[in-house]
């Protein structure tokens, strides 16, 4: 798919790919969470399609709220500094809290959402990734539900967007940026 003159789209998983996965995804919540409900918070906003997806599978309760993060970049990626834009709306004390993000890269912002959440210390907190892109893992994290893993690369779609745009594209593709030359950068 063509996407502005300086950016390449090559299709990366279809959705039907996806939509097969996050079927996936969705049957394993239902069996570990039978008999429970569940507290859903994503993570905004590269989360709102996959979430949304997902939830229409579940077959357990389910409460959803959302946080909001900023980063601010202090030179390097590993002293990126994170902040909280948006708060939960509901308390996750004693709840069964399943965060969801839709890629996992240096594993900061996962690293502070599931920090903070854990002091407000709910029943259980797992987390669930639609993408684990491992290559720029700074911080490790256990993700306990994952769609894809992927070396490397940047991608966009299926809510992930790359400077707020390509939220929209059904299937998700890699992006590659050229310089005004057609250079690869
Ligand atoms: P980390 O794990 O590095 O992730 O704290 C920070 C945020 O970066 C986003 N991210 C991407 N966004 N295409 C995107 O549009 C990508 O390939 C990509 N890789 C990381 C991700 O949303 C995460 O919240
Ligand atoms: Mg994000």
């Amino acid at each position: 798919m063509q996407g502005l003159p300086m950016e390449r789209l090559t299709l990366l998983y279809s959705r039907e790919e996806v939509a097969g996965r996050v079927k996936e995804l969705a049957e394993a919540i239902n069996r570990d969470y039978a008999g429970r409900e569940l507290l859903i918070v994503g993570i905004l906003k590269g989360t709102f399609v996959f979430l949304a997806d997902l939830i229409r599978r579940l077959k357990v309760p389910v409460i959803v709220d959302f946080v909001g993060l900023s980063s601010y970049g202090l030179g390097s990626e590993s002293s990126q500094q994170i902040v909280l834009t948006k708060d939960l709306q509901v308390s996750i004390e004693g709840k069964d809290v399943l965060v969801m993000e839709d890629i996992l890269d240096t594993g900061l912002t996962v690293d502070f959402v599931l920090k903070f959440l854990r002091e407000r210390r709910p029943a259980s907190l797992k987390l669930c990734a639609l993408i684990d892109k491992r290559e720029r893992r700074i911080v490790p994290v256990a993700v306990d539900y994952v769609g894809f893993e992927l070396d490397k690369g940047f991608v966009v779609g299926y809510g992930i967007d790359y400077a707020e745009r390509y939220r929209h594209l059904p299937d998700i593709h890699r992006i590659e940026l050229e310089d005004e030359q057609g250079r690869e950068k």
